[in-house]
């Protein structure tokens, strides 16, 4: 007699890399940021209620690896997320990411994910939802310095969330602009590549940064900057990571996702503590305000948050029944008798 299989307690749902792929086919990239940006919107209306903390992070010379955890009393979920800008150069991601999970009364995973590609998805779902309230009326044109792995998910979640119709490039690398402005050929974006990142703000409502550099970068200068602008910027999100110069943070109204996590690690790094800043659940509920007028410079420094995670990974676990995307995982010893997992060893031993 072989050993019994797993039991039913044992199995996590997992959804790799390839499932995800299919996922986002199923319902459509554009779609998928909509709707993902829903999850996220409606998680941020019940802020009050999650577990929040700075996400803790382990630095190297090379990089950082990141843990974000949160719950919201009845799921806990957590990211394990990296960010190593010199992984490229290798033939690595510069992000890369994996997700669970859990429900609070048992501790039982309910769900393993990939995030690498759903971490793409859900910056920009958040990007957007935070320039639906915060970019000008009538914004049609966004400039994206940085044409890396973030760029296209950037691009489409603007189109589809906030009326975005053109895109100007530029990034350092003219084979990183040259893919981004290939794969956006059939996305209904005017696409136009840009030799240098002052041209690619040329008339532009939104700039978005996502640049990768691990250093305090000036991707852009004060001067660049004109009235009533709204900056997206993705990329500053370590300590020594930013991408702004000081001076147009002084120059703009600042909005984040949680101030104690994005002191440590956004643009807002480089000013005093103390320096008002305002959190975008706040927008989204109506206590705070959004962009107030015309000529206003809003800034959303966004360095990405547990609950964009948890919203992300609560969605997915939606699509799974019906998509039938993941497989079980045979994840956890579930011994006939809780307490017998010595003899559930034993009942295996080879031979
Ligand atoms: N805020 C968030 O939630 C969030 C989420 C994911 C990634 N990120 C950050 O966004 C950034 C981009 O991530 P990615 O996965 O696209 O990285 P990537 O390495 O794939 O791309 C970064 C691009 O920036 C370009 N670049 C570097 N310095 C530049 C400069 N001075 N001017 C113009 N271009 C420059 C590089 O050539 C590269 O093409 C990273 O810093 C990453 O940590 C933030």
């Amino acid at each position: 007699m072989g050993s019994p299989g797993p039991g039913l307690l044992s199995l996590v749902p997992f959804v790799s890399v390839d499932h995800m792929m299919r996922i986002v086919w199923d319902i459509g990239p554009e779609r998928m940021i909509v709707e993902l940006a829903a999850y996220i919107e409606e998680d941020f209306r019940r802020w009050e209620l999650f577990d929040k903390t700075p996400r803790i992070a382990a630095h190297s010379a090379e990089g950082v690896i990141e843990l974000m955890p949160t719950s919201d009393g009845a799921t806990y979920g957590f990211k394990y997320v990296n960010g190593h800008p010199r992984n490229a150069a290798a033939g690595r991601q510069t992000v890369t990411a994996f997700g669970v999970l859990s429900h609070v009364d048992s501790g039982y995973p309910m769900l393993i994910s990939e995030m690498t590609v759903l971490t793409a998805l859900r910056t920009a779902a958040t990007s957007a939802l935070a320039a639906r309230v915060l970019a000008p009326p009538g914004a049609k044109t966004m400039a994206i310095i940085g044409n890396g792995a973030q760029c296209e998910f950037q691009a489409i979640a603007f189109k589809a969330l906030a009326g975005i119709e053109a895109v100007r490039l530029h990034d350092i690398d003219p084979k990183a602009t040259a893919k981004a402005a290939a794969n956006l050929a059939g996305s209904g974006l005017a696409v136009v590549s840009c030799r240098s990142s002052e041209e690619a703000i040329l008339g532009a409502d939104i700039v978005t940064t996502c640049t990768a550099d691990k250093r305090f970068a000036t991707i852009l200068t004060d001067n660049m900057i004109g009235a009533g602008v709204h900056l997206n910027a993705i990329g500053g999100d370590s300590p020594g990571k930013t991408e702004l110069h000081r001076d147009i943070l002084l120059r703009s109204e600042i909005f984040v996702e949680y101030a104690p996590q994005t002191r440590i690690e956004g643009e807002i790094q480089q000013l005093d503590p103390s320096h008002p800043v305002t959190e975008l659940w706040r927008v989204l509920t109506g206590l705070a305000p959004g962009r107030r007028d015309r000529a206003q410079i809003t800034l959303f420094d966004g360095v990405g948050f547990a609950i964009e995670d948890f919203s992300a990974l609560r969605y997915i676990r939606d699509q799974i029944g019906r998509t039938g995307e993941y497989v079980n995982l045979d994840l956890l010893a579930d011994p006939d008798d809780p307490r017998d997992l010595f003899g559930m060893l034993l009942r295996h031993r080879p031979g």
